[in-house]
């Protein structure tokens, strides 16, 4: 059967890479009978793309977010890498809605960028990063004797245990303080590894109300893990934002990946109290425009969300809000809510401006 081929330029566009980035893995012989005609790669149409040698080291570095978080890309990452668009000119990264960071890490423990900007709005969130950056060693020593207090106890001392932290940790919450950063990043980490489903989620009073899991040795002291995390953030701006404020960081140099609080499938499966303001329709389509706007000044964009198609094939929500954009629809499993019934493989938008 005759090989049908393809230009370096179509196949940059299949795979989400640059054209340049093509010519690269042709010229040391990573796609299979591609060949040059001219000064031309032509690339069999049926070439896979192959996988990324910087990627396949971050796997065996094994960082990882230090927290679990509802909306977490760990699931995802297998697609979403596929649109890293990292190339000589794009040497600069950005995530705005940074959450447990699944993206970030990956992406740190593979790509050696010039800057990194982070943000959040979840201000202990974004203290628990600057901790890990600044004051590992005295974070680490705090995780120590968390750990060795609660793993020996037995359930109804744990309970005990986990609930006196929880409401320390809200007292100190509300009077957050250059004394108590250290604490309450501490404290933070605890909670997430001992609560119900590591779950963060406030109430309306921003007070942390999720309640005790039920893990048997949960490795609240991951000593290795926040040591590479906390090399890796060495370089890495951080600041608790909103997401608008990548808009002084974001230049034609920049690869900002947009990972917003999902849009709700149904009025039911609502979760958004990352904080204590909620993300809605109106805020949606606010960032979209900003999106976009990125976009006309040559930043390189991505953004994922939820696809309501799921529910409704006649919801054409994103659809509508990003028209102009690439609109990819990608399989997942989604782990949001806690009934199995509620799991599985769902659709998941993948949103790109090349
Ligand atoms: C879907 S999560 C991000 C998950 C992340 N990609 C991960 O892998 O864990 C969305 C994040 O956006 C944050 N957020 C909500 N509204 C925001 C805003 N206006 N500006 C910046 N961050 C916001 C939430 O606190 C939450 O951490």
């Amino acid at each position: 059967m005759e090989t049908t081929y393809i230009s370096a330029k179509e196949a940059a566009t299949k795979w989400g890479i640059s054209q340049r980035r093509v010519a690269v893995l042709c010229s040391e012989n990573r796609i299979s009978n591609a060949t040059m005609v001219g000064n031309m790669w032509l690339i069999p149409k049926t070439a896979l793309k192959p996988e990324d040698a910087r990627l396949s080291e971050v796997n065996s570095k094994q960082i990882k977010p230090f927290i679990k978080w509802v909306g977490g890309k760990t699931q995802l990452l297998p697609e979403i890498r596929k649109f890293y668009p990292f190339s000589p000119r794009i040497t600069k990264y950005a995530e705005p809605f940074v959450g447990g960071g699944a993206v970030l890490f990956d992406i740190l423990g593979s790509t050696d960028l010039q800057e990194v900007y982070i943000s959040d709005l979840n201000s202990e969130l974004i203290n628990s990063y600057i901790v890990i950056r600044d004051s590992v060693t005295e974070l680490l020593g705090i995780l120590q004797q968390k750990q060795n207090e609660y793993l020996p106890l037995d359930s109804e001392k744990r309970k005990e245990h986990f609930y006196a932290q929880r409401d320390n940790f809200n007292k100190l919450k509300h009077t957050p303080s250059e004394d108590n950063r250290i604490i309450r990043a501490a404290l933070m980490i605890y909670l997430n590894k001992t609560c119900f489903n590591g779950l963060y989620r406030v109430n309306r009073r921003g007070d942390y109300n999720v309640p005790m899991g039920a893990y048997k040795q949960p490795l609240i002291c991951d000593k290795e893990n926040l040591l590479s995390l906390s090399k890796k953030l060495q370089r890495v701006k951080i600041q608790q934002a909103n997401y608008k404020e990548v808009d002084s960081f974001a230049d034609e140099n920049t690869f900002v990946y947009f990972d917003p609080p999902y849009r709700p499938l149904t009025k039911t499966a609502n979760f958004t109290s990352y904080t204590e303001t909620d993300f809605n329709d109106a805020e949606q389509l606010e960032l979209a425009g900003f999106i976009k706007n990125l976009s006309s000044r040559g930043c390189k964009v991505l953004a994922s969300n939820s696809d309501p198609k799921n529910a409704d094939k006649n919801d054409n929500f994103f659809d509508n809000a990003y028209s102009g954009l690439n609109i990819h629809r990608v399989q997942a499993s989604r782990m949001i809510n806690s009934k199995g019934s509620s799991r599985g493989k769902i659709s998941e938008l993948l949103i790109s401006n090349y």
